[in-house]
């Protein structure tokens, strides 16, 4: 089977495209994994040449030998839908969970996002906690959520509990939360760790003056969790431009009453 031809291939590629028309990608910004099921694997192999194996730069063991369709670094989302060849890449893992290799994609060179060991131990962790369902880790540079990160308290409570007040859906979208990471450089180990620590609890992590990492079980999920925060978040600074106070809001008590009539868990400290 043709590659492009493939359902995870069609939504990937769907998904950088609506990302690019969300505003999210200025120039190279935001980058996209999907970890492919066996039998995708399976059924495109006969296409694969690979490339030579490379350093993550950290270690992954539960991803031994899987493989991801990722954006190429420096690559354009605006370039996806019509280059997808020259702009994306499946990767696979070795059998320590220590390198990768190209197998098929980026035909006029490069490598994977620069935010790959991010990418990898966030699917790492949700593989392990959710038993294999999540499959998809989104980065997107979402205006809203960054501009808010220098006028809230970097703290996952304060960003969880404003952003549940913005929309009645957003405490069902999201019922564990958000958390929040302080300003770090990007693409490297540390930062990786600090979002990959947060996603064990919380399936989106914003970067402070960065942008928002989402994860989900397939494209509709992730995008959809990406597209709620990010409104949500845009709500917010229309509220905050109009006046620095809220003059009503969703109240503690409303949630309690949202959560048992939506049968969602949310956390009493998020409440307090
Ligand atoms: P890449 O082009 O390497 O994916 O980097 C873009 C980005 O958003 C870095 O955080
Ligand atoms: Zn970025």
């Amino acid at each position: 089977m043709r590659i492009e031809d493939t359902e995870f291939f069609k939504g990937f590629v769907r998904m950088a495209d609506d990302g690019w028309n969300m505003g999210w990608h200025e120039r190279n910004g935001g980058n996209l994994s999907y970890r492919l099921k066996k039998e995708e694997v399976e059924s495109i192999n006969s296409s694969f040449s690979c490339g030579e194996w490379e350093n993550i730069g950290v270690t992954v063991p539960l991803l031994a030998e899987e493989f991801f369709m990722v954006t190429g670094s420096g690559k354009f989302f605006r370039n996806v839908k019509d280059k997808p060849e020259d702009s994306v890449c499946i990767i696979e893992i070795d059998d320590k969970g220590e390198k990768y290799r190209i197998v098929w994609g980026l035909i006029n060179g490069g490598r994977p996002t620069s935010e790959l060991p991010t990418h990898l131990m966030n699917h790492q962790a949700k593989k392990r906690i959710t038993n294999g369902k999540y499959r998809v880790v989104y980065h997107a540079h979402t205006t809203n959520i960054i501009a808010l990160t220098y006028i809230l308290p970097l703290k996952d409570e304060i960003f969880t509990r404003h952003l549940w007040e913005m929309a009645t859906e957003c405490p069902v979208v999201f019922p564990d939360g958000i958390g929040v990471v302080e300003w770090m450089v990007p693409g490297g180990r540390d930062i990786a760790e600090a979002t990959e620590k947060l996603m064990e609890k919380y399936d989106a992590v914003v970067w402070a003056h960065h942008g928002l990492f989402a994860t989900g079980e397939d494209f509709d999920l992730t995008f959809g969790l990406m597209h709620t925060i990010e409104k949500a978040a845009e709500i917010l600074i229309k509220v905050f431009s109009t006046r620095f106070d809220k003059l009503q809001t969703i109240m503690p008590d409303d949630f309690r009453r949202l959560a048992k009539d939506f049968n969602v868990n949310l956390p009493e400290r998020f409440l307090q």
